[in-house]
C-alpha cells in the first residue's frame, strides 16, 4: 500500500501533480542535464549526495532521475535513510525503435534495484520524437500498464525531446492520446510556446505538469545566451533591434537578483506548471535555486516585456 501523505515541514512550497494526486515541491532536483548532480563535472561522489541531501533538507521531495544519466545509484544513495513515502521518484526509459516488453522489464527492475526502492512513482517514455511517437506507444504503453498493475510504477509519464521539438509536437499528440498521466515539457523565458499548445492541453485533462529547461546555457551563461539571440535574429523570431542587454533590466530596474532566479521565478509561476526541475552540480547554486523558488511572481511588467521581445519564439530550447 502506498502512504497518502508526503511530510511538509520545510519552507519549500507543495502542489498536487495534476491527476496522480501526489504531492509534490515545486523545485524538482533533476538527476540530468549538463550537470548530472556533478557526475558531469568531476565532483566526488560526496559532494554528489551532498546536493541530493540539501535539496532534501531544504524540503524538495520530487526527484528526477533516468536510466540514461546514471544517477539513480547516486539518487539511492542519497535517499538512504529517508522514509520512502516522503520522496516521489521520478525515472524513465528511453525507448528506441527496437523496443521490446523485455527491455522495458529489465530497466524497470534495474531502475528499482540502483533506487533502492520497489515502487517508482512516475516512470516516463523518455525523449520521445514525433517521428515514432506512435510506434513507440503500441509497444510500450501495454507493458507499462502492466507494471503499473503489479505496483512497480504508480504512474505513467512522457518526456519530450525539446532540443529537436522545440515546438512540442510529440506532446501535442501524446495529449490528445491521454495516456500519460505526467509530462515532462521544456519551457522558459526564451521559448513560451508551451503556454498556448500544452499547457491549455494538460489543464483541461488535468495532467501534471514538470518543466525543464528553465535555464540551461542560455540563462546562465551570457555568452551563449548571446548566440541564441543571434540566432533568433537571423530566422526572425525576434525583433533585429533587441539587443545582447535585453533581460538586463530585471536586474537594473525590477530588483530581481540574477538571471537565473528571474529564469525559475518566470517558470514557478506560470499557470499549467506544477514542478519546476533544477538540475546542479554546485550546492551553492542549489542554495540559491531553493531560494529563488521562494520568491514571488516577477512584476506584471517585466512579464510584458519578456513578451515583447520572446513571445514569438518557437525554434530554440535555450541549450
Ligand atoms: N528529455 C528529457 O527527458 C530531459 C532533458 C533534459 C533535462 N531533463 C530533466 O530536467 C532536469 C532539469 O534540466 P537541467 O538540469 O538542464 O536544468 P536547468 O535548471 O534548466 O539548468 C541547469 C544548468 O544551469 C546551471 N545552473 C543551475 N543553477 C544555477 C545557478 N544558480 N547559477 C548558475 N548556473 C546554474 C547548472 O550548472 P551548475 O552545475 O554549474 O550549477 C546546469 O548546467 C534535468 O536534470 C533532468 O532531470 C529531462
Amino acid at each position: 500500500m502506498y502512504p497518502a501523505t508526503i511530510v511538509e515541514n520545510l519552507p519549500v512550497e507543495y502542489t498536487t501533480l495534476g491527476r496522480t494526486g501526489l504531492r509534490v515541491s515545486v523545485m524538482g532536483l533533476g538527476g540530468g542535464g549538463y550537470s548530472r548532480l556533478g557526475m558531469s563535472r568531476d565532483k566526488s561522489e560526496a559532494e554528489s549526495i551532498k546536493i541530493i541531501t540539501t535539496a532534501i533538507e531544504g524540503g524538495v521531495n520530487f526527484i528526477d532521475t533516468a536510466e540514461a544519466y546514471k544517477t539513480e545509484s547516486l539518487i539511492g544513495k542519497g535517499i538512504r535513510g529517508v522514509p520512502r513515502h516522503q520522496v516521489v521518484l521520478s525515472s524513465k526509459k528511453t525507448p528506441g525503435s527496437g523496443i521490446e516488453a523485455d527491455d522495458i522489464v529489465a530497466s524497470v527492475d534495474q531502475s528499482l534495484k540502483n533506487l533502492g526502492t520497489d515502487y517508482i512513482d512516475v516512470y516516463h517514455l523518455h525523449g520521445v520524437s514525433p517521428d515514432n511517437y506512435h510506434q513507440i506507444v503500441a509497444k510500450t504503453v501495454p507493458v507499462l500498464e502492466a507494471l503499473k498493475k503489479n505496483g512497480k510504477i504508480r504512474f505513467l509519464g512522457i518526456t519530450e525531446r525539446f532540443e529537436q521539438d522545440t515546438s512540442h509536437k510529440m506532446l501535442e499528440m501524446a495529449l490528445n492520446d491521454n495516456l500519460f498521466d505526467v509530462v515532462m515539457v521544456g519551457f522558459n523565458m526564451i521559448n513560451h510556446s508551451a503556454r498556448n499548445k500544452i499547457f491549455k492541453l494538460t489543464r483541461e485533462k488535468n495532467v501534471g505538469v514538470l518543466d525543464m529547461f528553465a535555464v540551461r546555457n542560455a540563462l546562465s551563461n551570457r555568452q551563449r545566451f548571446q548566440e541564441v539571440l543571434s540566432h533568433l535574429k537571423k530566422i526572425g523570431q525576434i525583433d533585429d533591434a533587441t539587443p545582447d542587454s535585453c533581460l538586463d533590466f530585471l536586474i537594473e530596474e525590477e530588483g530581481v537578483g540574477s538571471i537565473t532566479e528571474a529564469a525559475y521565478r518566470f517558470c514557478k509561476y506560470e499557470p499549467g506548471v506544477d514542478v519546476v526541475l533544477s538540475g546542479t552540480s554546485n550546492i551553492e547554486h542549489l542554495r540559491h535555486n531553493l531560494q529563488a523558488l521562494q520568491l514571488s511572481p516577477l512584476g506584471e511588467s517585466a512579464l510584458n516585456r519578456i513578451h515583447d521581445i520572446f513571445g514569438r519564439v518557437d525554434s530554440v530550447s535555450g541549450s
